[in-house]
């Protein structure tokens, strides 16, 4: 007997392995099978969809006029190593990323680091560094779009325990140009490049590591790639094909 008087939204597609994969390791892939034609109901069971800066809950990332120059999500343009949304309190727990149609060019990937270890590999690379960091905290702006007037401004630090888990917060554009989402003439000089600040000093450490040590994923149409921002240490690599196009999401 096929009916038997229950509706059900989604067919039920056990995802256990993901969760433990994404508590293992801070990232995970579904694949086109996992999400069953229902991404809304497979992310719901990692966490609640929330909204990001523009208040919508899907973002599109894919190329858009008017960013050519900027590293910003809606251009082609590598990102560099940063977590989601540092001025957010707290910035999203996961963060997904859908792909319709992943770039055929040889870039696009999203890179991944263990935040977490970074920092157990201060502690013996350079103890004073991670000691300023716990005493520390560091201003985080972010402008919702680059070139609106409006910002968030926050002072917060870098690794934050709360009862759930620790939040690490990092970026590269903040700490280069003093906002997550810069504008041209932020991008005109880096605040790291010839500093001997501490921040300049963790910022250019942090940025050798992701380079070193980061997993490189180019998700495949159709699959899901979600991570632990409280955890990952995350950056995109430069693209060219203009037809890539994925849709972002904010878990809480
Ligand atoms: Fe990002």
């Amino acid at each position: 007997m096929s009916d038997q008087g229950i509706v059900v939204s989604r067919p039920y597609v056990a995802l256990d392995h993901r969760h433990e994969e994404l508590s293992a390791r801070g990232w995970t892939v579904l694949s086109a099978d996992e999400l069953s034609d229902d991404v809304v109901g497979a992310l719901e069971e990692f966490g609640q969809i929330i909204p990001q800066f523009n208040g919508q809950t899907a973002f599109a990332i894919t190329r858009k006029p008017g960013y050519e120059d900027l590293p910003y999500s809606q251009s082609m343009n590598g990102i560099g190593p940063h977590t989601e949304a540092p001025v957010y309190g707290p910035p999203p727990r996961y963060l997904a990323l859908h792909c319709h149609r992943q770039a055929r060019c040889g870039g696009g990937h999203t890179g991944l680091v263990d935040g977490y270890e970074f920092l157990s590999f201060l502690e013996t690379a350079d103890p004073e560094l991670r000691e300023w960091i716990n005493d520390t905290p560091v201003e985080f702006v972010a402008t919702a779009k680059p070139g609106e007037p409006a910002q968030t401004r926050v002072k917060e630090f870098i690794l934050t325990p709360t009862e759930d888990a620790d939040v690490f917060r990092f970026s590269y554009n903040q700490f280069h140009y003093g906002d997550v989402n810069p504008s041209k003439e932020d991008l005109r000089q880096s605040q790291v490049a010839s500093s001997s600040s501490p921040l300049a000093r963790f910022a250019r450490l942090g940025e050798a590591y992701f380079v070193q040590r980061n997993t490189p994923v180019l998700i495949p149409d159709g699959c899901m790639l979600i991570w632990d921002n409280w955890r990952m240490i995350h950056a995109r690599s430069q693209y060219t094909d203009p037809a890539r196009h994925l849709t972002r999401y904010w878990l809480a």
